[in-house]
């Protein structure tokens, strides 16, 4: 038998069936902590994405015949397609997969981490595969910069592999790979948000934006989310390596 893979270190009463799909056996909810701490990691990852949001409902606005506000991007308009599913599924992948990082949340609420999951490991896909798309035909190494425009497609496709990883392990029972996958998947994703700031810092530090100092930020911006990611990953091995334990020992 396969153990519940969002055990979380919990020796559940029954024994569960399996992630993502079987219906769990035990609808035992776990008491909510004490005190809202938890809510500030899911809090703080949306305030970070903002900024992003903001900017994709409005040329999705636009797209959809509304006001022009956005600067003019006439690949988007002649072929809105990929922007508007890159757009709606990066929406959807960081406010949804923001709460998957609330552990209270996660742990009172596991059929919602697996169906909410899903739909962030869908959406994610869509992410990646549109931002490589829209990287190869609507921008080229011309109009964006050599690095950024081979940033795009490193990160992209960095991207897309880490989702297929993080649901693979979780097909397996193995939720410390899960975690770890997920979560570099995510901090790519969040590039977005963190280089809205690194652009910033960048334009204090430099009078004139370069194709090449426009990379380094957007390169920052990935850097940053991925060294935040691998400092969380390892931050609780204990605990991490717990939970697995406690889902390896429960398959046997
Ligand atoms: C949750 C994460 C993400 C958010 C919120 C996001 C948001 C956006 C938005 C709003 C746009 C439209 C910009 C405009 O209207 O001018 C856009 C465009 C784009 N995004 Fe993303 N994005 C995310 C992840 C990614 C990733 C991982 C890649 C990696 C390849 C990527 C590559 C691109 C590209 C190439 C464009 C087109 C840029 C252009 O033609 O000027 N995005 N993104």
């Amino acid at each position: 038998m396969k153990a519940n893979a969002y055990a979380e270190g919990r020796a559940p009463a029954v024994p569960q069936a399996n992630h993502l799909g079987t219906p769990a056996a035990n609808k035992t909810k776990t008491p909510a902590r004490k005190g809202s701490a938890g809510w500030l990691v899911p809090a703080g990852l949306i305030l970070l994405v903002v900024i992003p949001l903001a900017s994709g409902a409005l040329r999705l606005i636009e797209l959809a015949g509304g006001p022009k506000i956005m600067p003019a991007n006439p690949p988007m308009t002649a072929m809105p397609l990929p922007v508007v599913v890159h757009i709606a599924c990066a929406s959807l992948f960081a406010l949804l997969g923001a709460f998957q990082f609330a552990a209270g949340f996660r742990r009172r609420h596991r059929d919602w981490h697996r169906l909410a999951g899903r739909l962030v490991v869908a959406c994610g896909l869509l992410v990646g595969l549109s931002g490589l798309w829209m990287t190869l035909f609507y921008t080229s190494a011309e109009s964006t910069g050599d690095l950024l425009y081979d940033l795009r497609l490193l990160f992209g496709s960095a991207m897309v592999v880490a989702i297929a990883l993080g649901f693979a392990a979780i097909r397996r029972g193995d939720v410390l790979g899960h975690r770890a996958w997920m979560t570099r998947a995510y901090a790519i994703g969040l590039g977005a948000g963190t280089q809205v700031l690194t652009g910033m810092a960048a334009s204090l530090i430099v009078s004139h934006p370069t194709a090449l100092s426009t990379g380094l930020a957007m390169g920052a911006g990935w850097m940053i989310n991925l060294a935040l990611a691998e400092w969380s990953i390892r931050k609780h091995p204990a605990h991490s390596a717990r939970a697995a334990s406690a889902v390896v020992s429960h398959s046997r």
